[in-house]
């Protein structure tokens, strides 16, 4: 038997940063994500009746050229097992999963592989069991996989607030998403490391009140259409995540000399044609770029610019990543 699902990525605008209980991944703060429908995750899940398979394993799924580190194998693997203890589902498994994007173009895939996985596993369960989960619950069982993978169960705007994340409606729909891929090699620290060592910042006092603040200011923002006014409430954001970055004890940071360029060529953008991307950064160097869908001709304008600075810029709805 086998159980299949797909799941997509998603960005989020006001970041999940720090958690309060880190087996469960609970936020210190709200998030605000949109939807990546291009970025997606594929999971297999085959149960195995004979005994040539001793305990659940990981493999790529066949056809792709895909891996997982032994660290994240383990992960992937603890969270099938975990939502199979809850479901009081027993078996061995090959849990098998891919990107439809490429390995190395330096995005988290974290997001839509649990979510994919949660989302097969919940196939799974209705086979087995009978019991059909809705997606707020399936996003809850999600987010103790992986936090931010809790918001990949809506098609557009994800509102996490605590326990699950849920749909929310904003006016800004169908958006474009870029991402100027300043560096595609595997970071050195990881998010959920990212997440414990920020609580160590002295800017870390007052970080969740500052983001749900944000996040109050950017929803009314989006409901009165002022793009402008989300532009800078969500740039402000990913810088205040970053300074929590490099002011954490011991300091990291991911931003590189190429994504301060990448950054700054955007807000020149912005003073010039006063109207552009909404801009935002993860844990990595790669800077994302979300568009509203009548600005195409400012989206290759910002593309040719991009790439005559020697900067690629992939526009995730085409197929071609450079
Ligand atoms: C910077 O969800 O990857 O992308 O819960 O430990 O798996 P874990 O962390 P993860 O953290 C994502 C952090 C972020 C911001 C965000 O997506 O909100």
């Amino acid at each position: 038997m086998k159980f299949e699902a797909q799941a997509p990525s998603n960005i989020a605008l006001i970041k999940y940063m720090g958690k309060t209980d880190t087996n469960e991944n609970h936020p210190c703060n709200a998030s605000l994500s949109y939807t990546l429908k291009n970025l997606n995750s594929t999971v297999q899940i085959e149960l195995i009746h004979d005994q040539s398979l001793l305990e659940t394993k990981w493999e790529p799924l066949i056809g792709f050229n895909f891996e997982l580190n032994e660290k994240a194998q383990v992960r992937f693997i603890r969270h099938f097992e975990s939502l199979c203890k809850q479901f009081g589902i027993s078996g061995r498994y090959v849990l098998r999963s891919a990107n439809n994007f490429p390995a190395a173009c330096g995005l988290a895939s974290s997001a839509s592989s649990f979510a994919a996985l949660t989302k097969a596993a919940g196939l799974l369960l209705r086979e087995v069991k009978g019991v059909a989960l809705s997606n707020e619950k399936m996003s809850q069982l999600s987010q103790k996989g992986s936090g931010s993978s809790c918001r990949s169960f809506f098609d557009e705007w994800a509102l996490w607030k605590d326990l699950g994340a849920i749909p929310l409606e904003l006016p800004f729909t169908d958006l474009f998403h870029d991402v100027i891929t300043v560096d595609t090699g595997v970071k050195e620290i990881s998010s959920s490391e990212a997440h414990k060592r920020v609580i160590s910042s002295l800017n870390f006092v007052g970080r969740p009140e500052r983001a749900n603040k944000r996040l109050d200011v950017l929803i009314k923002t989006f409901q009165d259409k002022n793009w402008q006014s989300a532009y800078e409430t969500v740039w402000a954001e990913f810088w205040d995540m970053h300074s929590l970055f490099e002011t954490s004890q011991p300091s990291f940071g991911y931003i590189t000399e190429k994504s301060v360029k990448a950054l700054n060529l955007c807000r020149d953008f912005w003073r010039r044609e006063e109207d552009g991307p909404l801009v935002t950064m993860d844990a990595g160097p790669n800077v994302h770029l979300l568009w509203r869908n009548d600005q195409i001709q400012k989206r290759i304008r910002l593309r040719e610019m991009m790439q005559s600075r020697g900067l690629k810029l992939w526009c995730t709805d085409l197929k071609d990543h450079h």
